[in-house]
C-alpha cells in the first residue's frame, strides 16, 4: 500500500471534482434508507462518504474499509472536518480473508456495499465481491462504479500505472452473477478516466 500512502497526499486535488456526479448516482443506485448501514470497500480518502452520509442520516452507519493508513488518515479528516461522528474506519486488505472474517464478526450487520474505483484495484477482487455480497442482510444491495478499457491504449495504461488499476478486469460479471436483479449503466467519460464508467448494482 506504499503508493497509495503517497497517493493520498495528491489524490483529492487531481480526482475530487472528476467523479462527483458519479458519486451521487452509485449512492442513488444503493437505494440507501435513513438507519441503514452502508461499507465503502477501498473507500480510500472518503471522496463518497459525502453521499453515503447523506443518505443513511444520522442514524445509520459509514464503514469505511481501506488497506493504505494514508488514504485512512485522509478519510479521518473529512469525517472530522464536517462533524460525521457515524463513521467508522477499518484498516485492512479486503482480499486477506481472516482479516475480513475478524471484521465481519464485529461490524453487525451490513445492509449496503459500495465499491467505488476499488475492485480495479484490490487483488482479490472476485473473491472479495463474492464474499461482501453475501455477508449483507437479505434484500442487502452492492453497487460498483468502475472503470472499464478491454485494449488500454497509451493513455489508460498511464491511468493503469498511476492508479495501480486492471481496467481490463469485467467486474461487474460476478455480481451479474450473484444478483436476483442486476443493472449495468454506461457513463459518458471524459478520456481523462482512461476508459469508461460504469454503475453496475445488484441485489441479493
Ligand atoms: C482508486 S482508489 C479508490 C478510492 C475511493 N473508493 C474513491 O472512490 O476515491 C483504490 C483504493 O483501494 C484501496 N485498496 C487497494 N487494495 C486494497 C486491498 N487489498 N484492501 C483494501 N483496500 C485496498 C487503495 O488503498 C485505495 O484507497
Amino acid at each position: 500500500m506504499a503508493w497509495y500512502d503517497l497517493f493520498a497526499s495528491f489524490y483529492d486535488l487531481m480526482l475530487d471534482g472528476v467523479y462527483r456526479r458519479h458519486r451521487a448516482q452509485a449512492a442513488t443506485a444503493l437505494q440507501l434508507v435513513p438507519g441503514m448501514t452502508v461499507v465503502d470497500v477501498g473507500c480510500g480518502t472518503g471522496a463518497s462518504f459525502d453521499a453515503l452520509v447523506a443518505a443513511v442520516g444520522p442514524t445509520g452507519r459509514v464503514i469505511g474499509i481501506d488497506a493504505s493508513a494514508g488514504m485512512l488518515r485522509k478519510a479521518a479528516r473529512r469525517a472530522q472536518r464536517n462533524g460525521w461522528d457515524n463513521i467508522e474506519l477499518v484498516e485492512i486488505k479486503v482480499d486477506d480473508p481472516e482479516a475480513t472474517k475478524q471484521t465481519l464478526r464485529t461490524l453487525g450487520e451490513v445492509d449496503r456495499v459500495l465499491c467505488f474505483l476499488s475492485l480495479s484495484v484490490i487483488e482479490g477482487w472476485a473473491a472479495v465481491l463474492t464474499e461482501w455480497f453475501r455477508r449483507m442482510t437479505p434484500r442487502g444491495r452492492l453497487v460498483i462504479a468502475d472503470v472499464h478499457n478491454a485494449k488500454p491504449g497509451l493513455y489508460g495504461r498511464y491511468v493503469q500505472v498511476v492508479s495501480q488499476a486492471t481496467l481490463t478486469r469485467k467486474s461487474w460479471e460476478p455480481l451479474e452473477a450473484m444478483a436476483s436483479d442486476f443493472e449495468l449503466a454506461w457513463q459518458p467519460s471524459s478520456w481523462m478516466l482512461g476508459g469508461q464508467l460504469f454503475i453496475a448494482a445488484g441485489s441479493r
